[in-house]
């Protein structure tokens, strides 16, 4: 199994400057999340190798299991637009309606096993930051740390 480091902050600005701009545009995105069912609205950015972000929100559907969620919308969405450039940091963050502070939101297990077939892709792991359920800022090395036991293509 590929060892990762998860790193804990207690507050956004203990984070490197690269990793808070990334919460920053993740914020942003949160504005453009459509989500009238759960009133759950999601944010997530990606940064690629040269520096571009690409941004994600989650964009429910009154047909619910077809709402998508905003790392899944940021993770295509590089794969299309940029399909050579490595990920190297995607942020994710969420806020309820009408509240303006941050909720703790951890990517679904979905979403892991999308970024761990990214990570697969390129070859190359990305972090991940997000604000876990104790109010910490979590910084993982990797995708793995998400999903220690994923599924890839070596298992076909
Ligand atoms: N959601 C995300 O966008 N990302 C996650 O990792 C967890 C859940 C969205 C999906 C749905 O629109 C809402 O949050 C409530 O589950």
């Amino acid at each position: 199994m590929k060892s990762h480091v998860v790193e804990q902050f207690a507050n956004v600005e203990e984070l490197d400057t690269e990793s808070k701009y990334l919460v920053h545009k993740a914020k942003d995105a949160t504005q453009h999340s459509y989500a009238p069912y759960s009133k759950f609205n999601v944010g997530a950015a990606l940064m690629l190798e040269d520096g571009t972000i690409v941004t994600g929100s989650n964009q429910e559907n009154a047909s619910y299991p077809l709402c998508m969620c905003a790392e899944r919308v940021a993770l295509y969405t590089a794969a299309t637009m940029h399909p050579n450039k490595k990920i190297t940091k995607l942020a994710v963050v969420a806020h309820k309606k009408n509240h303006k502070e941050l909720t703790p939101a951890t990517s679904c297990g979905a979403c892991a096993q999308v970024m761990l077939e990214f990570e697969a892709r390129q070859n190359k792991p990305f972090q991940v930051i997000m604000l876990a359920p104790d109010n910490h800022w979590l910084k993982c090395s990797s995708v793995s740390a998400l999903l220690p036991m994923g599924f890839t293509k070596d298992s076909l």
